[in-house]
């Protein structure tokens, strides 16, 4: 095989997602069966021994396409000609917290990463951020990268995605693979709306065949939305295989495209699209082909789910609004 490898940049690499993630890189599922990778992973100095310590294991598991692993705590040498960043590690909410402070916590961590982007980057860069509060630290990170055009930067809200397709999938007793077209609005959060009007079941209109809109409200909806405050308790850690399983879909369909007739949930820049306020970093249902994306246009927005993508968007422009008063976009 004489391809050049693909660098892949990993921040957080010591963490729990990084554990599930990386060595499913190393085997061919974020890009692909037959494209080898060189890994860049990025941790602060009290995680660089855990790195290490993973990287080995990676070795140890002899993948024919990993071609190098390099570990650093310094953003420019990590992200240095990288072509895919996964932006994981985040300051997560302690106790006492308030919300600023989360927010001005990421900021003093994607703003630096955003700008070593920039800086030193491939041209081809594509950034997924899967850190909390995920959208916003997209913002953050993508306000710092004048030079890298804007939709280079993306948000995890695949993991919804996934999680709405297997609780439909369970209650029209379909299989995963029957379902199309399903789309998350909004932010990676309880306020986030996942749409089935335009959802497929094997072919038929998903809300038909589901037919029962107190299901949706009371039932489909909070399950999806709160699915990971439920693993959380479940597991007493936050969703991690599953997470790393959704960061290598999300990516994997950016480079390779959609299957003809589907489509999948992003984070991306709004352009203004279905109302919501150009510049933020909101879920749409995009298309994807050759390494790029567009937003599905021309969907009918019903009654039911207009004010519940007004509220999940407000809610991203109130994160924007703090952001932007603690000076960090
Ligand atoms: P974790 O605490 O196990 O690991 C995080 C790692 O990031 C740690 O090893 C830490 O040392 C590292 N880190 C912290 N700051 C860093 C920095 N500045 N540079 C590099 N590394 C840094 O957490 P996890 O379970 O792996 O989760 C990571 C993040 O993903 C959390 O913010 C979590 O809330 C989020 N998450 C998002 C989704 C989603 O769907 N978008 C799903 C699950 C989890
Ligand atoms: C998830 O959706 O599982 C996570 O974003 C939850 C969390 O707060 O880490």
């Amino acid at each position: 095989m004489t391809r050049t490898p693909v660098n892949v940049t990993v921040t957080g690499a010591a963490g729990q997602i990084g554990y599930a993630l990386l060595f499913r890189i190393a085997s061919g599922h974020l890009l692909g069966a037959d494209v080898p990778v060189s890994l860049r992973l990025l941790e602060i100095p009290q995680g660089l021994k855990a790195a290490e310590g993973t990287a080995m294991e990676l070795d140890d598991a002899a993948f024919p396409l990993l071609r190098g692993i390099e570990i650093t705590d310094d953003p420019n040498t990590a992200f240095d000609g990288a072509n895919v960043a996964l932006l994981v590690g985040a300051r997560p909410r302690t106790k006492g917290m308030e919300r600023g402070d989360l927010l001005e916590a990421n900021g003093g961590i994607f703003k630096p990463q955003g700008k070593a982007i920039n800086d030193h980057a491939a041209d081809d860069i594509k950034v997924l951020v899967v850190g909390n509060p995920a959208n916003t630290n997209a913002l953050i990170a993508q306000s710092a990268a004048p030079d890298v055009p804007a939709d280079r930067f993306t948000a995890m809200t695949r993991l919804d995605h996934n999680r709405a397709i297997a609780q439909l999938a369970k209650r029209t007793g379909a299989q995963v693979s029957d379902i199309k077209r399903l789309t998350i609005w909004g932010n990676h959060s309880a306020t986030q709306y996942p749409d089935i009007f335009h959802a497929e079941v094997a072919g038929k209109n998903a809300a038909e065949v589901v037919n029962d809109e107190q299901w949706l409200a009371d039932t489909f909806i909070p399950t999806v939305a709160k699915r990971g405050a439920a693993i959380i308790e479940a597991r007493g850690a936050s969703s991690a295989a599953s997470a790393a399983s959704a960061a290598l879909d999300h990516v994997h369909t950016w480079v390779n495209g959609t299957a003809d007739g589907d489509w999948t949930s992003m984070g991306i820049v709004s352009d203004g699209s279905y109302g919501v306020p150009a510049g933020l970093i909101s879920s749409f249902p995009v298309t994807t082909e050759n390494g790029s994306f567009e937003i599905v246009q021309g969907l009918e927005i019903n009654e039911f789910s207009r004010p519940r993508i007004d509220a999940s968007v407000q809610e991203l422009a109130e994160e924007r609004d703090a952001v932007r008063a603690l000076g960090l976009i």
